[in-house]
């Protein structure tokens, strides 16, 4: 490792630190086996000296970077040079203020915004992580790739893996994924392979087999990946004039958005660009809420880099021993091993964040919410509504605090929880289908009835 680079990696357990060069791929610490951290040398990098440099690259969008809406923040993930850039055109996303949504959960007009990540190439917000791990892996030369995944990974990983030349793999739990997800993995030509088990159990097998066979991991393991995924965080205050909001809401799945989130916060702070850091709320499902439980129950924080590794292997010992397998219609987020579970108990320390779960009928109701006012997102994504929907009723969010749900993924991943809910009147907003015969007059009938 060279202290000439703009980056290099480094270990997170404060008693290793072990820095490597980013030349290298591991996807945790040769030594400790710890999670990586991308640092950077800021006096050897040339970072705009106020936020609103990187607007003016809207103007310059025939430069293939300057329209990413990942690399038009380049100098904050500055690791490699621009020829190993790989970019589809990642990141044109928009944040939108929606009062009609914000009346559900009871908040003032003005005050609620919702960040859009499934317009995305693959539809989800893992794109904006995917062009930066394969921006890297093309600087160490990687001809294969692989990932276990919920779907939007591997959507993700196998849009950018043809789009760039290397072939991929996806490892899935069998049933485990909604079908938008896995029609794009197929068509996009990644060789898939169905593990009979759940994320958890795919998520230790990818890594076992990326070691033995030499392949390119592109799980949130990758800190390369949340890297990218710190631009979303950037265009949220872009929107909002490069002022930050009050708070973040997130689904907490993997916990590689949260990772990254508060990592970005932290180091525009060390740089000067924002003064204040905003607090973040991360959401589970209740059927997959390691780690509420672990923050809220069992008290796991971040303890400066000495995470209380007890608490945590002796949560799994018993989910283990109680053959626990997670399970929520949000099917995204279920998983109950976060591999993020470190960095994200670090962003929790830094936005002064909290934690909270709601239920498979909550996230369904918040999602036809969604649906119906404003561009539709899938499960997991709502759960961020519901969960301030939480908040704000319990008054841990003010009804005039700022805040920014980030909808993960686009509605069209996942319609069979959609047509469900509404067909089969499951909730408040089912808006199902009226049967009618072929006939005009009975038509017009039903259309004009008062219900
Ligand atoms: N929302 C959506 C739509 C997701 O696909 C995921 C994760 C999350 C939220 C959770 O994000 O892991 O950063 O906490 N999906 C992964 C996958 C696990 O394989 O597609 P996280």
């Amino acid at each position: 490792m060279s202290r000439a680079d703009t980056a290099f990696q480094k270990c997170i357990n404060p008693d290793c630190l072990a820095e490597f060069s980013c030349s290298e791929a591991f996807f945790n610490c040769p030594e400790c086996g710890e999670l990586l951290d991308i640092r950077y040398n800021w006096d050897k990098i040339e970072v705009p000296s106020k936020l609103s440099d990187f607007s003016k690259r809207w103007a310059m969008r025939n430069n293939r970077l300057d329209f990413s809406g990942v690399w038009r923040f380049r100098e904050l993930l500055s690791f490699c040079k621009d020829e190993h850039k790989v970019s589809i055109g990642e990141g044109q996303t928009i944040l939108q203020q929606n009062d009609n949504v914000a009346k559900y959960v009871k908040m003032k007009n003005g005050c609620l915004y919702l960040q859009y990540e499934g317009l995305n190439p693959s539809g989800s917000f893992k794109d904006n992580g995917m062009t930066a791990a394969f921006s890297h892996a093309k600087m160490v030369g990687a001809k294969s790739c692989a990932c276990a995944s919920t779907g939007n990974t591997s959507a993700s990983m196998a849009l950018y893996a043809h789009s760039c030349g290397l072939k991929s793999t996806v490892f899935i739990g069998s049933g485990r994924i909604a079908f938008g997800k896995l029609s794009q993995a197929m068509d996009y030509g990644a060789q898939t392979i169905q593990i009979a088990g759940d994320f958890d159990d795919c998520m230790r097998q990818v890594q076992d087999v990326c070691r033995q066979l030499g392949l390119y991991l592109l799980n949130s393991l990758n800190p390369f990946r949340l890297e990218g995924q710190k631009t979303i965080m950037y265009r949220i205050i872009e929107q909002f004039n490069w002022q930050v909001p009050d708070w973040i809401v997130v689904p907490g799945g993997n916990l590689g958005n949260s990772s990254a989130f508060g990592k970005a916060f932290a180091e525009l702070k060390e740089l000067g660009l924002i003064e204040k850091i905003p607090r973040i709320a991360i959401i589970n499902a209740t059927g997959a809420d390691t780690l509420t439980d672990l923050v809220n129950n069992k008290g796991l924080d971040w303890n400066g880099g000495r995470v209380n590794q007890e608490v945590i292997d002796e949560y799994y010992a018993d989910l283990m021993a109680r053959k626990f397998s997670p399970h929520t219609c949000a099917s995204a987020i279920e998983i109950s091993r976060p591999v993020n579970l470190k960095k994200c108990l670090r962003t929790l320390d830094i936005c002064n964040g909290i934690v909270r779960a709601v239920t498979d009928e909550e996230i369904c109701d918040a999602k036809a919410v969604i649906g119906k006012y404003g561009l539709g997102c899938e499960p997991a994504s709502a759960a961020t509504l519901a969960g301030l929907k939480y908040l704000i009723a319990d008054g841990t969010i003010g009804a005039d605090e700022k805040v920014a749900c980030v909808l993960t993924g686009h509605e069209l991943k996942d319609p069979n929880v959609t047509v469900n809910y509404h067909k089969e009147k499951q909730g408040e907003f089912s808006n199902p289908p009226i049967e009618a015969a072929n006939d005009i007059n009975e038509i017009i009938k039903l259309m004009t009835a008062k219900n």
